[in-house]
């Protein structure tokens, strides 16, 4: 087999990894960071993949499937991943070891994986002679999930916030009625959210006003083998209709509050209900996390909104917007310390590709998927290179810097934040 790398310019390698990081966005947000790969052939043809979500292969495999598909020789091409290749045997084996097998003989690597458990794929691919760089495109392959790698380095799961308001900001109307206030499509949407999520909290406001089951509530689609339809390929929880799911496989219950749930509610008799008895909602989220939970959904209400939006421990924002105005009512977030326009707390639209590419019944409330714009992220991606297939070899991007030979520090993380994969 050979080991032998067709050399490429570093305006070739860029423009390879442009791509992997454009291929990284169409993955969803969640328990796993956003990755993907691109194979460079030697005639600069080029092919991508990416990493679809918990359970579905990651992205070396898609971009390596797309080589094959586009009939690249492996053995002289060079394959660009926004993370450094696994080693852990997850659900979908090592990536480090796939592309020995391959006979890859060069990976450039974006950045490290700051994840203990995942990371080692540099080691073992150099070891096994494969010419490996590191840091190429590093600033754009860490801003890419740094709401993630805070995640981890908190010891926190991933959180994504769903506020369903009126148009006027309201969760509630004034007398505290709020079902329901979106469209049966918009609630059909947060049962498949929940159903991507490890675990769904609330306030105990909500508990005790709502009496909610913060199950997964799917309604059998499209699927022709009975299961969910899911165009995305993405692993939802439920696996079926849902009302007679397997308590295990629904996200887990939790309320965040010193009250407790009501005796009778269906949160208080559902055994796998984690009530958590604290207002502090860092430590709430590192009590999920050491419970398992890499990503949780938040439905409100205000108060445990705005506690964890004015905490900066919103990783993403799902807002749904019905065109319904009422006034007086419960406005979504409650306590975010927001008292001049200086310190309003700003977003901005989420460049990654929506998970759900179900079409919308009856949608009438308008979706809104955000992140926090505190800090510069991917969001300036300025290549759009094809997802998979070839793509036709380009000049490149401009002004091209050197490849560093040696990786810059990973940032560091704390050490359990195992993939989902
Ligand atoms: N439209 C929607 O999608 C939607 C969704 C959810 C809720 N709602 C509505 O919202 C209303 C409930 O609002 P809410 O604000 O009472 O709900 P909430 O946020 O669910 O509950 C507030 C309670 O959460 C606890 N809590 C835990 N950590 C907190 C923290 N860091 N800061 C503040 N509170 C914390 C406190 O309870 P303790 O005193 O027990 O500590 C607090 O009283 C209901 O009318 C419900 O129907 C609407």
């Amino acid at each position: 087999m050979s080991r032998t790398p067709q050399p490429h310019s570093t305006a070739a390698l860029e423009r390879a990894m442009n791509a992997a990081l454009s291929a990284a966005l169409r993955g969803p947000r969640g328990a796993n960071p956003l990755v993907g790969a691109s194979v460079l052939a030697a005639d600069g043809t080029l092919v991508t993949g990416h990493h679809a979500g918990a359970g579905t292969p990651h992205a070396e495999v898609e971009a390596v499937r797309a080589a094959h598909a586009a009939g690249i020789d492996l053995t002289t091409a060079t394959m660009c991943v926004t993370l450094e290749p696994c080693t852990h045997h997850g659900r979908t084996g090592p990536c480090a070891q796939l592309l020995l097998e391959a006979g890859v003989p060069e990976v450039v690597i974006a950045r490290k994986d700051p994840n203990p458990g995942a990371a080692g794929g540099i080691a073992v691919l150099e070891s096994a002679g494969v010419r490996v760089r590191t840091g190429l495109l590093e600033d754009r392959a860490t801003a890419l999930n740094d709401r993630w790698l805070s995640a981890v380095e908190q010891s926190r799961p991933f959180v994504t916030l769903k506020l369903a308001q009126s148009l006027d900001g309201r969760i509630a109307a004034a007398d505290g009625t709020s079902q329901w206030i979106t469209s049966p499509a918009s609630r059909e949407r947060v049962h498949r959210l929940r159903a991507l999520a490890d675990g769904v909290v609330v306030g105990t406001g909500t508990a005790l006003a709502d009496d909610p089951r913060l199950t997964a509530r799917i309604a059998a689609r499209a699927g022709t083998d009975g299961s969910p339809h899911d165009s995305t390929g993405l692993h939802s929880r439920t696996g079926g209709n849902t009302e007679e799911d397997t308590p295990a496989s629904q996200p887990v219950p939790v309320v965040v509050g010193l009250r407790a749930p009501a005796p009778n509610s269906h949160l208080a008799r559902n055994p796998r209900t984690v009530h958590l008895r604290t207002r502090d909602p860092l430590a709430a989220l590192q009590d999920l996390h050491a419970r398992g939970l890499e990503h949780v959904l938040v439905e409100g209400g205000a108060g445990l909104a705005g506690a964890l939006v004015r905490a900066d421990l919103v990783d993403s924002l799902e807002v749904h917007l019905a065109p319904v105005l009422l006034g007086e009512g419960r406005p979504a977030l409650a306590g975010l310390g927001v008292s001049t326009l200086a310190e309003a707390v700003r977003w901005l639209p989420d460049p990654a590709a929506d998970w759900d590419t179900a079409p919308p019944a009856a949608a009438t409330d308008t979706v809104l998927r955000l992140v926090p714009a505190a800090r510069d992220r991917g969001s300036s991606t300025p290549d759009h290179a094809p997802h998979t297939g070839t793509a036709p070899p380009g000049p490149g991007v401009a002004a091209p810097e050197a490849v560093p030979a040696a990786s810059a520090p990973a940032a560091s993380a704390a050490p359990h934040s195992p993939r989902k994969d």
